[in-house]
């Protein structure tokens, strides 16, 4: 029998990780560069001609393969007693057995979409993000709103093409100042209006921004809200596959190219650029 190691994959993830042991290690802290780990392997050549993808690309093919995660959150329809039209039902013939289907519909929360097997949104990345920070920049002018995301583009040298969880929904917000509005849910030590026990929106909005000291020394809460569309992307780590599994493999090219598989103008390609697609550099 093989022994488990903390330095072997068969670790608990991140919830495992220890300050102790330092900053968080990179796949190349353990295996090396990704030039020489792939020599004399089926897609030595591809590696050596794609120097911007992170080794998470190819080896995390998708995520969430046996475990569903939720990739949609509308919090516009919470405070139903029952599921409301809008909210899909679980796929027919999908069990919401608390694995790989789950409930899409919970009153304090709004409705889910859950997923199996999904594959990741590719982006540069440097290790920089877009943020929005209650009572600094939290006013929106697009939608869907950037709650979070790489800010990095192909013009930084430093920034490599990794994978992400694009994660969609809707969230409150003050519907006069296009405030994006964090509201007061549960107990009662910052207000009397929690929205999980009396579910009034514009009551424990009201309750929040009478607590938060960025809301009142910014602009409050003017007594409309509405839901907006939001979007975010979430880094991927954890779910790296057996290399049999990784993108790539036996030279396979249409693993990433020929189908429109990956969003190529959101890595600056006017299209794939295996089929013609170019980018414009300064
Ligand atoms: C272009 C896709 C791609 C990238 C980028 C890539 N890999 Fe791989 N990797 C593969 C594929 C496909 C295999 C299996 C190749 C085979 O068995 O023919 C593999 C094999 C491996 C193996 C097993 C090697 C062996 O001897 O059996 C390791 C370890 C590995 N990769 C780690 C990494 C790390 C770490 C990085 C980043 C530094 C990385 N890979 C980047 C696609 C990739
Ligand atoms: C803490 C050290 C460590 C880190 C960090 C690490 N690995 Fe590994 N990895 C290992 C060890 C140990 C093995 C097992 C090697 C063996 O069995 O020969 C392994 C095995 C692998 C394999 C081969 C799996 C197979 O099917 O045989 C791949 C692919 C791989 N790692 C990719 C990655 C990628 C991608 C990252 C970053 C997301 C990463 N590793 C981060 C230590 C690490
Ligand atoms: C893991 C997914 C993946 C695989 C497998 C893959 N590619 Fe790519 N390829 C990409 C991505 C992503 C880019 C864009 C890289 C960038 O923006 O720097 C790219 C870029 C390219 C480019 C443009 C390079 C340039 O800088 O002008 C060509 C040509 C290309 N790939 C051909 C291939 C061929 C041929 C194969 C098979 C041998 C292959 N790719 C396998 C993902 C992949």
């Amino acid at each position: 029998m093989r022994r488990a190691t903390l330095i072997d994959h068969g670790i608990g993830g991140m919830a495992y990780h220890s300050t102790d042991e330092g900053v968080m290690k990179e796949c190349e802290d353990c295996h090396g560069a990704a030039t020489s780990i792939h020599v004399g392997t089926s897609v030595e050549n591809t590696v050596r001609t794609h120097e911007r993808l992170a080794c998470q690309v190819c080896h995390i093919p998708t995520f969430s393969r046996k475990v569903a995660t939720y990739v949609d959150w509308r919090w516009g329809v919470a405070g139903l007693d029952a599921r409301p039209a809008s909210c899909a039902a679980a796929p027919t013939g999908v069990a919401a057995d608390g694995v790989t289907q789950r409930t899409t519909y919970v009153k304090n929360k709004g409705c889910f979409t859950w997923a199996t097997n999904v594959r990741p949104s590719l982006r540069y990345y440097d290790g920089k993000w877009n943020r929005m920070i209650v009572g600094f920049n939290d006013k929106w002018t697009t939608q869907p709103v950037d709650l979070g995301s790489p800010s990095a583009s192909y013009l930084d040298a430093s920034a490599k093409i990794y994978p992400f969880k694009k994660m969609t929904g809707n969230q409150v917000a003050d519907a006069n100042n296009k405030t994006m509005m964090v509201p007061h849910l549960y107990g009662t030590v910052t207000g009397p209006n929690p929205y999980w026990a009396k579910f009034d929106w514009a009551a424990s909005l009201t309750d929040a921004a009478n607590y938060l000291p960025a809301y009142n020394a910014g602009p409050g809460f003017t007594g409309a809200f509405e839901f907006v569309e939001t979007v975010m992307l979430l880094k991927v780590d954890h779910e790296v596959a057996p290399k049999e599994q990784a993108y790539g493999k036996d030279n396979g090219c249409a693993d990433c190219h020929f189908a429109d598989q990956i969003d190529w103008t959101a890595l600056g390609w006017t299209k794939d650029p295996a089929t013609g697609g170019t980018q414009t550099l300064p």
